[in-house]
């Protein structure tokens, strides 16, 4: 078993890298099924989810050819198997795509029911919403979601979605790029990552209009033809590491970001005391006084992310005072909260609200890594505790942040991986 091992206690010093985004590769990554002809992909991650998405449209019988670390050629002019391997579908979330595009591309598609972060409850009817108003059938059966169109093309459609959901106005978007006719989505999510997408598909041939407002209008195009795109900054990772910064103290340049991608969780650190300074593409943030209590409420875009609540948290727990913490998007997003108690923190939590009474100070423990962003938040309250932290679990924060120890070892945080007999793990388990 590896985890990684935090000496805390350390303020932060010098740059970071942010790599490419995410949620925005595991979208676009699955969209290049729509494409005759190669999409040259850059700025990819490398995280274990992407290498999960290329693996699974390898299966399916794409051409895929790396050019360098982050840069990928995609073929999907001969696919020949439609059929997703189970195992690696319902390992990754983001599988949910494969719906989408598979539909828009052969009018056919059936697809393992995605895995992905445990966060409550994480249906899909406004994805199948989206599909049947462009005239498919679709059912869920034997652990598949199986959709077809009856005249094998889909024809556009108009679609409300009850809540603003970022899969949902993806998975729309990749079905209706090739199909008959115009399709419409309304109260549609606004994030990033949808804007990159729409980006990608438009630069490829695609006719999406309103990106990144809460209506979007696809017009169907026959084709979409091969190009080069590059993907978008990773909002959350850098996130995460202007998150450390004020947790643990010091001064570090985050580099190869869009500041206004930014600005929802900058406004809220400022509140906190500390300084932001944004510049063309990258934010400096600097923290050496006391941390302000705050209260933080998320929401999607542009509100603060979900995906940063543990983090601001992990910040909140070293707070002068007491914060509110309200989740407004996930139904459990707080099973990391026992996690933190092992290191001192004063939280209390009721339904989607956290009540957090900041203390002076964290003390280094073994924890949990429940999930992505809550293993990050472990590694942000390691930093600033004294003493050592060992985070387990650590597959759950591969899956979404690139070599997270040598970035921040690299501005003189004291972590590393460290790799311990399976044994030794399941003794402390039991
Ligand atoms: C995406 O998940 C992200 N995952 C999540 O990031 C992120 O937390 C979430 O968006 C919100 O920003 C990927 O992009 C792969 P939603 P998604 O559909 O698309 C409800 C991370 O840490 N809902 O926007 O699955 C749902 O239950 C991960 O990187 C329905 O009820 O989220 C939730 O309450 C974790 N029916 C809300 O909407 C549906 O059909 C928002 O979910 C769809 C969603």
């Amino acid at each position: 078993m590896t985890k990684y091992r935090i000496r805390g206690g350390k303020p932060l010093h010098g740059s970071i890298t942010i790599s490419g985004a995410k949620n925005a590769a595991v979208a676009i990554i699955p969209a290049a099924l729509l494409v005759d002809g190669v999409c040259r992909i850059e700025n990819i991650p490398q995280i274990s989810d992407v290498t999960l998405i290329l693996q699974i449209l390898q299966e399916l019988g794409a051409d895929i050819r790396t050019v360098n670390r982050t840069t990928v050629d995609i073929d999907c002019s001969h696919i020949r198997n439609r059929q997703v391997p189970y195992e690696l579908a319902r390992k990754i979330r983001a599988s949910y795509y494969l719906v989408g595009a598979l539909l828009g591309r052969f009018g056919w598609a059936e697809v393992p029911l995605p895995g992905g972060c445990d966060l409550g409850g994480r249906p899909i009817d406004q994805h199948v919403k989206g599909f049947v108003s462009m005239g498919a059938d679709v059912d869920v059966r034997s652990g598949l979601i199986c959709a077809k169109v009856p005249g094998g093309r889909l024809s556009g459609g108009q679609v409300y979605l009850d809540m603003v959901s970022v899969g949902a106005t993806m998975n729309i978007m990749l079905a209706a790029v090739l199909a008959d006719g115009m399709t419409v989505i309304e109260n549609a999510a606004k994030e990033p990552h949808i804007v990159d997408l729409a980006n990608f598909l438009n630069s490829m041939g695609a006719n999406i209009m309103g990106a990144g407002t809460d209506v979007i209008k696809i017009r169907g195009v026959k084709q979409l033809r091969g190009g080069t795109y590059s993907i978008i900054p990773d909002q959350i990772e850098a996130g995460t590491y202007m998150a450390a910064v004020a947790a643990a103290g010091g001064d570090v340049l985050i580099q190869n970001v869009i500041p206004k991608h930014l600005d929802c969780i900058t406004a809220k650190l400022v509140e906190m005391g500390v300084d932001v300074e944004e510049l063309d593409d990258a934010v400096r943030v600097r923290r050496s006084g006391p941390i302000s209590r705050t209260n933080v409420k998320t929401m999607p875009y542009p509100g603060f992310p979900t995906d940063m609540q543990p983090q601001i948290a992990a910040v909140l727990c070293l707070a002068n005072g007491t914060s509110v913490l309200t989740e407004g998007v996930w139904d459990s997003r707080y099973r990391y909260v026992d996690e933190f108690r092992r290191m001192g923190a004063h939280i209390q939590v009721d339904g989607k609200v956290a009540v957090i009474e900041g203390v002076s100070a964290l003390t280094g423990a073994p924890v949990h890594a429940c999930d992505l962003r809550a293993g990050a938040a472990m590694v942000i309250a390691g930093l600033a505790a004294q003493g050592v932290t060992e985070v387990d679990a650590i597959y759950h924060i591969e899956r979404g942040y690139e070599n997270l120890v040598g970035k921040l070892a690299g501005v003189g945080a004291d972590i590393r991986t460290i790799t311990v007999p399976d044994e030794d793990a399941k003794a402390q388990v039991g």
